[in-house]
């Protein structure tokens, strides 16, 4: 039997906490007019000490789940995209698994970096596909927070914390509202690019146990725009489609000035674009499900209308998403 495999349910949670600009202004040498004018960003939501990914998960989980309608026990499977897990182990998606009652799911976590959600997505997808798991819960949970060199203005002004959660599940009876392609890649030679160190890292090696975000904006600014554009081209291309047929194009939220360079790249309306990150800065693996969220919420996408999403991040590691949406929806 062939499965398809449908996005059920969107949810996400964002930490009460609010940073803007101005704040920033107290903490480096910044104003808010250069963080506006170059990344788009006013705002973005700062963990509580007690919070951390896996409590945004927990919570972006628990209300995707109950605008669906769905048990804990009805989960086949949880993954969860994060780079800034609490621990090295257990993984969130454990922890989340535990909180939401998944008793016969599975979980892990995949780190790809910002592309952490869209790989868990397409792992997802596999699963749903080859017929072993009906339902699978994929969140992106980030607590980037905890990662930045608060005395660095140059990464400092540009990262968020929060969470958002997908539903999916498997329908044997049309291939409607299913998702429809994917593509996944990565470049490792450019892994100087966009790094954290961790308690792994080698003791005579640039990285360093502190994991502190380092990045050369300008390589990872080029490398964005153009890796994107190549893999929505590709995901378009994939399924069957060209990119009039796109309905709501909802990208990994990093910088205002890439995403309108990706969209004049691709030949695309802005006024068909999903953007936040003006409230939430670059949450990392949750800037997709949040918009995503988002965007099904504000009512922007209709059972039949063609999803693209894209996204890249650390490692370099990049991918995009066409998903047809489906008519069964909740938000
Ligand atoms: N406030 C004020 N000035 C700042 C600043 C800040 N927060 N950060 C950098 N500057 C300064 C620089 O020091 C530099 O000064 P100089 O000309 O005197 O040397 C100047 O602004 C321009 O710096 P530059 O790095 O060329 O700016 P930019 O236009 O490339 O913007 C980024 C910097 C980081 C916003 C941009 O490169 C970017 O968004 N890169 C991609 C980042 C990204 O998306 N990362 C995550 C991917 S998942």
């Amino acid at each position: 039997m062939t499965f398809f495999a449908k996005i059920a349910a969107t949810g996400a949670y964002l930490p009460e906490k609010v940073l803007t600009n101005f704040d920033l202004e107290q903490l480096v040498d910044t104003n808010d007019m250069w963080i506006r004018e170059r990344t788009g960003i006013h705002t973005r939501h700062i963990a509580a000490p007690s919070e951390s990914s896996s409590s945004l998960g927990i919570q972006a989980a628990i209300r995707t789940l109950d605008v669906a309608g769905v048990d804990g026990e009805e989960i086949d499977l949880v993954l969860v995209g994060t780079c800034t897990p609490d621990g090295m182990f257990p993984s969130v998606a454990s922890r989340i698994q535990n909180a939401v009652g998944a008793v016969n799911a599975g979980a892990f976590d995949v780190n790809a970096a910002c592309t952490g959600y869209l790989s868990a997505l397409s792992t997802a997808t596999q699963f749903i596909e080859n017929g072993s798991a009906k339902k699978v819960l994929v969140v992106g949970a980030e607590t980037l927070s905890r990662i930045v060199d608060w005395s660095d203005r140059t990464t400092c002004v540009l990262f968020g914390d929060g969470a958002g959660a997908t539903l999916l599940e498997a329908s044997s009876k049309k291939d409607f509202g299913s998702i429809r392609s994917y593509v996944l890649r990565s470049d490792g030679g450019q892994a100087d690019a966009l790094f954290a160190g961790g308690p792994g890292a080698p003791t005579e090696h640039p990285l360093t146990k502190e994991a502190h975000i380092m990045m050369d904006g300008r390589a990872v600014f080029r490398a964005a725009v153009e890796e994107m554009s190549k893999a929505s081209l590709t995901a378009i291309h994939n399924a069957g489609l060209s990119i009039d047929d796109i309905d709501l194009l909802v990208p990994h939220q990093a910088n205002e000035r890439i995403i309108r360079a990706l969209a004049r790249n691709l030949n695309f309306s802005m006024d068909k674009v999903f953007m936040n990150v003006e409230k939430y800065g670059n949450t990392s693996s949750a800037t997709i499900p949040i918009a995503l969220h988002e965007a099904n919420t504000e009512g922007l996408i209709k059972p039949g209308d063609y999803v693209l999403m894209t996204v890249i991040g650390g490692g370099l590691a990049w991918g995009a998403m066409v998903v047809q949406w489906s008519d069964y929806c909740a938000s």
